[in-house]
């Protein structure tokens, strides 16, 4: 079968330009690599660990999936599912819970960020707010992983430590019932690859600087209008390196393009010039994207349809593990 690799995208909000470089292509390119099987999940059931607005939660999964289907993913080369679909991932979840150290947990960075905010705020109780839902976020998500024995799973940064829990969690199961599974890498994307958002902050959704992939054409002008800028005028030299509008055009252009940007730079572009140009090779690139996302949204049976054949794909894999897991702890038939 080859190497699997294997990424999950929570189901909350909407996907930006930052997501696109970072995530959406990249994992399509490798979709493609010859010798390695792909799974690709909507994580729905990990948005509600964030969010507890249904519709936020049911609109997001169905406009993140047409995302990537505009952007190009071939579900038929890759196994794209909703992890909703895939109960096996669930009952994984309770089992690695009963060889997961809650000393573990209690070290996970989403959980300890929640206990600070309570500290910092003199609240007594540092547990206040926080859900069993947060708390076993690490699990869940080794769970994800360990039901497909993936090879690798590219993440941003942030995610490393989840990486480590799950293979902290694997090696557990395996000491105490015998080699089940595989300890997966994280394959993590360089801060190279970072994309800035319109106020020169890392892209994200966290920071509410983001710019959404399907703009329309005016809103997309309009966004990249807002970056900000130094206050040097026309005619004075500037420096691309340290330059958000740049930073942006680099994952955009070719070689040859940024090579003339530079040089525009050096000659004192002016901002609003800079902007123009910056928008003119965006909306080239995300204007095919944005005309499959309209068509694709429309169609919410070939999603539906789509995501249910990944589904049965992915319940395929996900079986045979689990049959392994519940025969290695003892639970199965008599005969
Ligand atoms: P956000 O920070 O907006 O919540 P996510 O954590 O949902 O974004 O990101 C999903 C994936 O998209 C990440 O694992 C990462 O690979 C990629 N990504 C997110 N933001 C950026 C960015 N600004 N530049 C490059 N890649 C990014
Ligand atoms: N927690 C990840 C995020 O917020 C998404 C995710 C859920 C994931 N399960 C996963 C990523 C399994 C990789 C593998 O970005």
């Amino acid at each position: 079968m080859g190497k699997k690799v294997l990424t999950g995208i929570t189901t909350s909000g909407i996907p930006h330009l930052g997501n696109l470089v970072g995530a959406i292509l990249p994992a399509i390119i490798a979709s493609n690599r010859p010798g390695i099987s792909s799974f690709l999940f909507l994580a729905d059931y990990h948005s509600l660990i964030k969010s507890q607005d249904p519709e936020l939660t049911h609109n997001s999964s169905f406009e993140i999936a047409a995302s990537w289907l505009a952007c190009g993913l071939n579900p038929n080369e890759v196994t794209f599912y909703r992890q909703s679909d895939v109960p096996e991932i669930m009952e994984l979840a309770w089992i690695l819970s009963c060889v997961t150290a809650k000393g573990l947990m209690n070290r996970a960075h989403a959980y300890k960020a929640a206990t600070n905010i309570n500290f910092e705020q003199g609240t007594s109780d540092l547990d206040k707010s926080v859900t069993m839902g947060l708390f076993n976020y690490p699990v869940l998500m080794a769970a994800d992983i360990l039901a497909f024995n993936a090879d690798q799973v590219p993440v941003g940064q942030d995610q490393k430590q989840h990486i480590e829990m799950t293979r902290d969690i694997a090696a557990r199961f395996n000491h105490i019932y015998g080699d089940v599974f595989n300890l997966p890498d994280a394959v993590i994307s360089s801060e190279a690859g970072i994309l800035p958002g319109i106020d020169g902050r890392k892209m994200s959704k966290s920071y509410n600087n983001t710019i959404p992939i399907f703009l329309d054409e005016k809103a997309l002008l309009k966004a990249i209008r807002k970056i900000k800028t130094n206050s040097l005028e026309p005619g004075v030299p500037k420096d691309p390196e340290t330059c958000t509008v740049f930073q942006l055009y680099k994952a955009f252009a070719s070689i040859s393009q940024i090579e003339e940007m530079e040089v525009r730079y050096g000659d004192g572009i002016g901002w609003g010039e800079a902007k123009d140009i910056l928008f003119s090779l965006v909306e080239e690139k995300i204007k095919p994207f944005r005309e499959k996302y309209s068509e694709i949204i429309k169609e919410k049976g070939y999603l539906e349809n789509t995501l249910i054949e990944g589904s049965v794909k992915a319940r395929q894999a996900a079986s045979i593990t689990l049959k392994d897991v519940r025969d290695a702890v003892g639970i199965k038939s008599f005969q």
